[in-house]
Parts: C-alpha cells; sequence; structure tokens
C-alpha cells in the first residue's frame, strides 16, 4: 500500500497534486504513520506540504514587487499622484502600455496586440489546439481616480502567471492574460470599448465610425496617434471568433463595501448586473415665474420631477434588491429662477442582473413618460433608449472551480453579483465567464483614496493562479 502511494504520488507532477487534493489526501489516508508521502513530495517538490491544508502551498506572491509594479503603473497619469487619469490613445497610455507589455515579455509571454490595442499576452499550452483560459481587466483611469480599479485584474494576472511559473506548472490549454482597451468611456463616451469589439458587436462598428472627442478628434486619429495604424476594414478583425477561449476570469477590486465590512476575502461573483440608458425630453411652455398663472402652465420641469418619481416607484415595485434606477442627469430650459422651463432634459440609468425584469422597468419608465407628458400637457419630444446591453451569468463550472480553490486555500469567501459593469460583461458573450472579487478600503472607487491592500490582493493572486490552473487542465 505504502508503495503504490508513493509511486501514484511520484506519477504527478507538484503543480498537480495541488489541483488533485482528495486524491491527494486519500493517498496520505492509505499510508502509513511516518507518512512516507510527505517526504516524497517535499523532495519531489522543494515545497512545503501542509497536512491540515491537504495541499501544497503555492510559491508566495511576490508582494513587494507587484506593490511597486501598481505604484509605478499609476506614475503614467495627467494628474499629480495620489489621483491618476489615463485616458485613452494618450501619451500616458501609450507609456502604460508599453510597460505592461515589457512586464508580459518578462514573464516569457507570446505578445501581440489587435488593431484597437487589446493586448493578449499567451503561455503556451501543452495542447495548443485548445481553447485558451484567459483573464485580464483595464488599466485606463477615468479623470482624478485611483490606481486599484482595472490594474489589481491586470498586474495581479501577470504575477499569478509568474507564481504558477515559479511553481513549475505547465499549462495544458494555453494561458493568456489581456489587456482591454479603453474600459472607462471617458474619451468617446463608449464604455468597454475593447472587450465589447472583441465580444463582436458591429453596432460598435457602426458608432466608431463616427465618434468623435470633445476635441473633435475621430477614434481612428485618436488610434493612429497612439500607433495603431487603422481604418474601418481593420475593426472586424478585432472580433473573436465564438470557442477562442475555454473560460475568461477577471480579478477585480469590489468597488463595493460589503466584503470589507463582513471581513471576508474572496466575492466569486455569480452575475453581473447591465445598465441600460435612456434619455427623455419634454417640451412646455415657458414664460414668467410671475406673471403665468397656475392653471395656465405646462411646466416641463415638473415633468421631469415626475418622471423622475416614477423611476424610483417602477423600480421599487419589482420588489428585487437588484433593480436599481438613477436620474442622475435633470437639465432645465432656460435654467432661470424666474422662468417656467420650457423643456427639460432627463437621462436614466437602470440596472439589474434580470434582463426582462429591467426592460419591464425600462417599458414602464416609458408609459409614465407618456401619461405625464399628456397630462401636463407637454411633448415628449424625446424617449431613446441609448444602450441596454444585457446582464450576464457566472459560469456554474467555474464558480464551482473558485469556491474549490478558495477552500483549499483556506480563504474566507461569499457568493456576490457585480452591480458595476467590468470587461467581463462582454467576454460572457464569447466565453463562459467568472470573476474575482477582492475587498477595497470602503468601497471606495473611481477616486484617488481608491485603496486596496496587498495582503488582499494577494489573496486575489492566488485564487487566480490555481483557478487558471486548474481549468488549463480541464
Ligand atoms: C489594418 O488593415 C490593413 C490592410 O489589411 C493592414 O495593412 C494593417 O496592418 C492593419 N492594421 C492593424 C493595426 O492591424
Ligand atoms: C507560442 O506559440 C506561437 C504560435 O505557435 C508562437 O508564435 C510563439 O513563439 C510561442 N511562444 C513561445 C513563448 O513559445
Ligand atoms: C469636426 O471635424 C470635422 C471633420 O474634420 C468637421 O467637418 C467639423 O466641422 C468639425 N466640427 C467642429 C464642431 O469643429
Ligand atoms: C483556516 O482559517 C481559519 C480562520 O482564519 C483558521 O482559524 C484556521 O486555523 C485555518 N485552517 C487552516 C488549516 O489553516
Ligand atoms: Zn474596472
Amino acid at each position: 500500500m505504502e508503495r503504490q502511494a508513493k509511486q501514484l504520488v511520484m506519477a504527478l507532477k507538484p503543480w498537480e497534486t495541488l489541483l488533485f487534493p482528495f486524491l491527494f489526501f486519500s493517498v496520505i489516508a492509505a499510508g502509513s504513520h511516518e507518512d512516507p508521502t510527505k517526504r516524497t513530495m517535499e523532495e519531489f517538490s522543494g515545497y512545503v506540504f501542509h497536512p491540515s491544508h491537504s495541499i501544497f502551498s503555492l510559491p508566495p506572491v511576490d508582494k513587494e514587487s507587484l506593490q511597486n509594479q501598481i505604484d509605478e503603473l499609476s506614475t503614467f497619469s495627467d494628474t499629480p499622484a495620489p489621483s491618476v487619469t489615463r485616458i485613452l490613445y494618450t501619451e500616458n497610455d501609450v507609456l502604460a502600455r508599453r510597460y505592461i507589455k515589457g512586464l508580459m515579455g518578462q514573464a516569457g509571454l507570446s505578445v501581440h496586440e489587435d488593431a484597437v490595442g487589446n493586448i493578449f499576452g499567451r503561455w503556451n499550452g501543452s495542447d495548443p489546439e485548445l481553447g485558451a483560459v484567459a483573464t485580464g481587466s483595464h488599466i485606463d483611469a477615468i479623470p482624478y481616480s485611483g490606481k486599484y480599479d482595472g490594474v489589481v485584474g491586470v498586474l495581479g494576472a501577470l504575477e499569478a502567471i509568474n507564481v504558477l511559473k515559479r511553481a513549475g506548472f505547465q499549462p495544458k490549454r494555453s494561458l493568456e492574460v489581456i489587456l482591454f482597451t479603453s474600459e472607462e468611456p471617458t474619451r468617446f463616451g463608449i464604455s468597454c470599448l475593447g472587450s465589447r469589439l472583441l465580444a463582436g458587436s458591429e453596432a460598435l462598428v457602426h458608432v466608431l465610425k463616427e465618434s468623435v472627442d470633445d476635441q473633435n478628434t475621430s477614434f481612428f486619429d485618436a488610434a493612429r496617434s497612439a500607433g495603431y495604424a487603422i481604418s474601418q476594414e481593420n475593426l472586424s478583425n478585432v472580433m473573436l471568433k465564438k470557442g477562442s477561449y475555454f473560460a475568461f476570469l477577471e480579478l477585480h477590486i469590489e468597488q463595493g463595501p460589503l466584503l470589507e465590512e463582513e471581513g471576508v476575502s474572496i466575492g466569486i461573483v455569480t452575475a453581473i448586473a447591465a445598465p441600460a440608458s435612456i434619455k427623455v425630453e419634454f417640451e412646455g411652455n415657458g414664460g414668467h415665474a410671475g406673471a403665468v398663472l397656475m392653471p395656465e402652465r405646462n411646466d416641463a420641469g415638473l415633468a421631469a420631477a415626475e418622471l423622475a418619481l416614477a423611476v424610483e416607484k417602477h423600480v421599487l415595485e419589482t420588489g428585487s434588491v437588484d433593480t436599481v434606477g438613477t436620474v442622475g442627469i435633470i437639465v432645465l430650459h432656460p435654467g432661470a429662477i424666474n422662468s417656467i422651463p420650457s423643456k427639460s432634459h432627463v437621462e436614466i440609468d437602470t440596472r439589474d442582473i434580470d434582463e426582462k425584469r429591467r426592460d419591464a422597468v425600462i417599458e414602464k419608465i416609458h408609459q409614465s413618460s407618456i401619461e405625464v407628458s399628456r397630462r401636463r400637457g407637454v411633448k415628449l419630444s424625446e424617449f431613446r433608449i441609448v444602450n441596454q446591453d444585457p446582464p450576464a451569468k457566472s459560469e456554474h463550472s467555474i464558480i464551482n472551480a473558485m469556491e474549490d480553490v478558495v477552500q483549499q486555500l483556506n480563504l474566507s469567501h461569499k457568493l456576490m453579483i457585480s452591480r458595476a459593469y467590468h470587461d467581463s460583461l462582454f467576454m460572457a458573450r464569447v466565453s463562459p465567464m467568472g470573476m474575482i472579487f477582492i475587498p477595497c478600503y470602503k468601497g471606495y472607487s473611481h477616486k484617488p483614496e481608491e485603496y486596496a491592500s496587498i495582503v488582499d490582493i494577494a489573496n486575489g493572486v492566488n485564487v487566480l493562479a490555481l483557478t487558471l490552473a486548474k481549468l488549463s487542465l480541464d
């Protein structure tokens, strides 16, 4: 029995025992009191084995160099530290991209870029014909934001690769780190530009042809100035074929307070809520705030106010905490204290993880807009759904793989939904998807106070590394 156990364990490479703790555990249980398997494994791998964990420890995350990389990347910014501003195709964006490509090269990855600057660093698997397992995020930053949003999912992914390389791991499916172009909508008003195009959005191709920034620079001119010599024909080459990836994972700060408040190390995302945004305009009659009597008025401002309350009502009526709606913009014309608003402009954001439920809310908001305009005698001059992305669900098998890994690492975790959206929302259209959240200080994001501790980041890197390894052998 002892001999059999030894042979079985010898047949496994060290990283295989990481991935088959139950198998390994049963081997130990069958062994003698002296636990020959332990000695064998330590001799074999050089890594310390903790019987209580029933796994090998991964080589440690290099916390110091990971923190240094996060700090260094944050210096590629248009605003002074601690704020970070890194806008698509600006000089600092180009320098930051160069920095990441350098790190990919140092990690031994084969680097390539597509026409819009999505960057791919690939570690060829032993069976490169199989769909790859990919992970990644973004490094662009809205004005005066912080240094962790997105960055943790790019630099953390590279460290996960480095950890696996130090462990002597050999992937079967290729592993790939992706840097997505422009997750933030800052420059051209398009969020998740890179991943949206990878996921095959024809609508985006049309929009990009017309897109200019606030300096009237076209998308294509901006891309060219960053060294991407593209024209319209190149855009369709960016789109991925279905099946390109076996799985896609993204490591990200939570951008909400729950993990920190509850003292939980890892959030496993089960679904990503998706936003729809709506623009509404009412046109009534203006007039003097003193002279026009109340029964004579067709106040476009009050129509906007009523609609805002209707949005709240329809959202609450769903009875679901996952349904949210926000009226973030109301602009009144002419905007003077003594003038009845003759026009109003309302922008509404509504989100849910359930597409049908969200779309039902949108329909009710539309009905309310019509009803309010009739009752108040104002014209509903515009009701436009600007975008209506479908939410995404994480793949069950990926959630299960992550839960196994989190247990092996003895980390506390919870299942949660992502109320913010990410590149994963779009990658889910072309690949099974899963996301890992780590705590961040008070849930702050998109401001300079954004912070995640290197210990929490390292936990996320470990979960990512082992999940990548597991899936690459699947
Ligand atoms: C765009 O397409 C042209 C023509 O096919 C090609 O020469 C060029 O290299 C492409 N540019 C990029 C950035 O892929
Ligand atoms: C990975 O495979 C690609 C395609 O076969 C090849 O071009 C590249 O050089 C390989 N990379 C490494 C690091 O071996
Ligand atoms: C923006 O640029 C286009 C093309 O160069 C030009 O036709 C248009 O007049 C410009 N618009 C503004 C507002 O400058
Ligand atoms: C797992 O974590 C818990 C809580 O942090 C701790 O009490 C326990 O000792 C850990 N178990 C192992 C095997 O490390
Ligand atoms: Zn992000």
